[in-house]
């Protein structure tokens, strides 16, 4: 049984979707899921799912981004996971914490990488027309939103979508891939998966 660590920032829809896959005769188990506010509204969800919960608030680190990333190696050392997920973890890691994990640390993207790496997806897909737009989930590397890919899922741009209305549209996605590619991740299998929505 795989032991499974979830970094989130935020409201962590894609944590619970994660957490709630997570039952019978997956080969994993949410261990921990840490936040680095105090203030994301996932911590509350994760803690009605007696998930064990942390907070590593960057603030108090000043920029000092190794002394954050080494609150956060502590905190992992105690949970002892053998895969982490960040969902919606807004912080960048520093390639000296990513190659502690890697081939072990995943993370979901809003847009079809390589296209539209970083922030306002949603926005930069309706700007360039695309008529498909979707999210990605891949191997964490020290170069941001580049590691190998191991899912993908496709949704349709439509008239009149707004990034919000195309970013509600994406998030069902993400809820249905991060699960199926941590399932096959926790078995070994890394052949990228293609969902459509
Ligand atoms: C998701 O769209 C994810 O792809 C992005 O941030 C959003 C977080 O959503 N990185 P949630 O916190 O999982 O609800």
């Amino acid at each position: 049984m795989k032991r499974v660590a979830i970094f989130i920032s935020g409201g962590g829809s894609n944590m619970v979707s994660l957490v709630d896959s997570m039952t019978g005769d997956h080969p994993a188990r949410p261990v921990l899921v840490l936040a680095n506010s105090a203030d994301a509204g996932g911590l509350v969800k994760a803690a009605e799912r007696n998930i064990a919960t942390a907070v590593v608030d960057h603030r108090p680190f000043n920029g000092d981004r190794e002394a954050f990333q080494a609150a956060l190696q502590a905190e992992l050392v105690k949970a002892a996971p053998d895969i982490l997920c960040l969902a919606g973890f807004m912080r960048v890691l520093t390639a000296s914490f990513v190659q502690k994990w890697q081939g072990r640390m995943l993370n979901i993207h809003p847009s079809l990488l390589p296209k539209y790496r970083g922030l306002h997806t949603h926005a930069r897909a309706l700007e360039a027309g695309d008529a498909l737009h979707g999210c990605t989930v891949h191997e964490v590397t020290p170069e941001l939103d580049d590691g190998p890919i191991l899912g993908q899922a496709t949704v349709p741009v439509r008239p009149g979508d707004t990034p919000d209305t195309l970013a509600a549209r994406v998030l069902v996605q993400e809820h249905r891939l991060y699960p199926a590619v941590l399932h096959r991740f926790a078995t070994g299998k890394r052949e990228m998966i293609r969902l459509q929505g």
